[in-house]
């Protein structure tokens, strides 16, 4: 027997269909509602609102499962590659090794952009924050690449801009850090792998012989997977909605890209380092901004903890503060602000405020602390997030399309003026 739910409005009974999704949840098909019952449902920030049914990513917030088609965080970032990972999400199988070799094969053709995206780069002062580089590069693909703004494009011609994405992105992503430092540009070294290759164009300078760490270039695939995909999160909700206008998959993701650099989204890793910079500058005394967090007077807010979904704990940070641990004592890094990190984590985990709050350390909490002791610069921390995040937001943006799903338009409950007559200038 099919499950359903029944609402009640004004003494009315009407019933709605119940979905089940393939790990049990439920949701209520609300797709008639307006019509049947005259009213809508209203949701801010969509906390308990399915936007679609998707077969790339399983979270479970309670059990701090995290899934990508059907594989376990743990095993990928343990076995996989993040080039690897980007196949699976986008084509939701492992590639064989020939499907793999092909597509990096694919990927290494397209890594050089179009030499007038200099022209592009140059007109940005180097006081321009990455993210608005990168979304501002990436978008400009429209232009060198009109043909991908056809909404009906061949699978062939969509193949080819989601390998362009992936190629270009570690590309735009060393030059906006160029640009940011003032130095030239470098061009993509295809003998290398995904990660290398990204390594030698953000920290080679001319005329000096430039040797990629192995032990960071790990560190940073590792990194990448963790961060590949995450269902509807703000930003993948952002490139669905702008995809379901039908807009290219370039102006969909550039779009991700500013819904990213938020401070409460991705952009939470750039604060978290300047958060525990703060708190170490300040002595270390972690029980004053554990009750500046939990002061609703204060805006302060412990950047890196609390989630959306996760209630008992994100697994990418597990991961990631183990990997954290592994990668600063490879690298001989002593990072005063991980001890701070641990510190706060175990104060502010047996505080009542965060344990009624279900508050935990998430994804962005450590991950600053690895990108750090690669040598990334803080500003280009978020950049590192949407270069993991890209595969996810294609194999999201590339479902959409194939589903043939509406474009998004929700509606809203106005609470604005009655109708009332104009009133002309001389009588206000
Ligand atoms: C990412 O969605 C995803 O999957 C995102 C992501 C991904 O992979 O795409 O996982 C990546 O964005 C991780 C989150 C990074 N952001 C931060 O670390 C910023 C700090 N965290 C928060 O601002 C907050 O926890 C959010 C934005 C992550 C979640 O916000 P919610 O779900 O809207 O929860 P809320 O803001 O309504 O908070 C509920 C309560 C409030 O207190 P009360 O009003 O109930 O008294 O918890 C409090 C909040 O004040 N709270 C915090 C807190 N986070 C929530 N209090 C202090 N410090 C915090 N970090």
């Amino acid at each position: 027997m099919a499950k359903t739910a029944e609402i009640i409005i004004e003494g009315k009974s009407y019933t709605f269909p119940i979905v089940e999704g393939s790990e049990g949840e439920m949701g209520i098909d609300i797709g008639n509602l307006l019509e049947q019952t005259g009213a809508v449902t209203l949701d801010f920030g969509y906390k308990n609102t399915g936007a679609t049914t998707s077969a790339i990513t399983f979270l479970d917030g309670d059990k701090g499962i995290l899934r990508y088609r059907g594989y376990s965080i743990e095993e990928l970032a343990e076995k996989s590659t993040f080039l690897e990972v980007a196949y699976l999400l986008i084509f939701g199988e492992l590639p064989t090794p020939g499907q793999l070799s092909g597509f990096s094969g694919d990927i290494k053709n397209h890594t050089m952009v179009h030499e007038d995206i200099k022209k592009i780069l140059d007109g940005f002062p180097s006081s321009a924050h990455p993210m608005g580089v990168l979304s501002s590069l990436f978008c400009a693909q429209t232009a060198f690449y009109p043909e991908s703004l056809d909404p009906n494009r061949s699978k062939e011609g969509v193949y080819l801009s989601i390998v362009r994405s992936l190629a270009k992105m570690p590309t735009f992503a060393a030059w906006a850090y160029k640009n940011e430092v003032g130095h030239p540009v470098n061009y993509p070294d295809n003998s290398l792998n995904y990660c290398s290759r990204f390594l030698k164009m953000m920290f080679a300078l001319p005329a000096e012989h430039y040797d990629v760490d192995p032990v960071v270039a790990a560190a940073l695939d590792k990194l990448l997977i963790l961060h590949a995909d995450h269902e509807q999160n703000c930003s993948t909700s952002t490139v669905r909605i702008v995809g379901s206008s039908k807009a290219s998959i370039y102006s969909s993701i550039s779009a991700g890209i500013n819904a990213l650099w938020g401070p409460l989204h991705g952009g939470a890793n750039q604060e978290v380092i300047l958060m525990l910079e703060e708190i170490k500058k300040d002595g270390g005394n972690v029980d004053k901004w554990i009750n500046k967090a939990k002061d609703k007077n204060d805006p302060f807010r412990l950047m890196g903890f609390g989630h959306r979904v996760y209630k008992n704990f994100d697994p990418r940070a597990r991961i990631i503060k183990k990997a954290a641990d592994d990668v600063l004592s490879k690298l001989g890094v002593n990072d005063p602000t991980l001890e701070i990190a641990m510190k706060l984590e175990e104060i502010a985990l047996k505080d009542p405020y965060f344990i009624e709050r279900k508050l935990y350390p998430n994804v962005d909490f450590y991950s600053g602390i690895i990108y750090r002791a690669l040598g990334i610069p803080v500003d280009m921390f978020t950049v590192m997030f949407a270069i993991g995040r890209l595969p996810g937001w294609i194999a999201q943006w590339k479902e959409l399309r194939e589903n043939k799903e509406p474009i998004g338009r929700p509606r809203q409950i106005y609470t604005g003026s009655n109708q009332r007559p104009y009133v002309g200038l001389d009588k206000r």
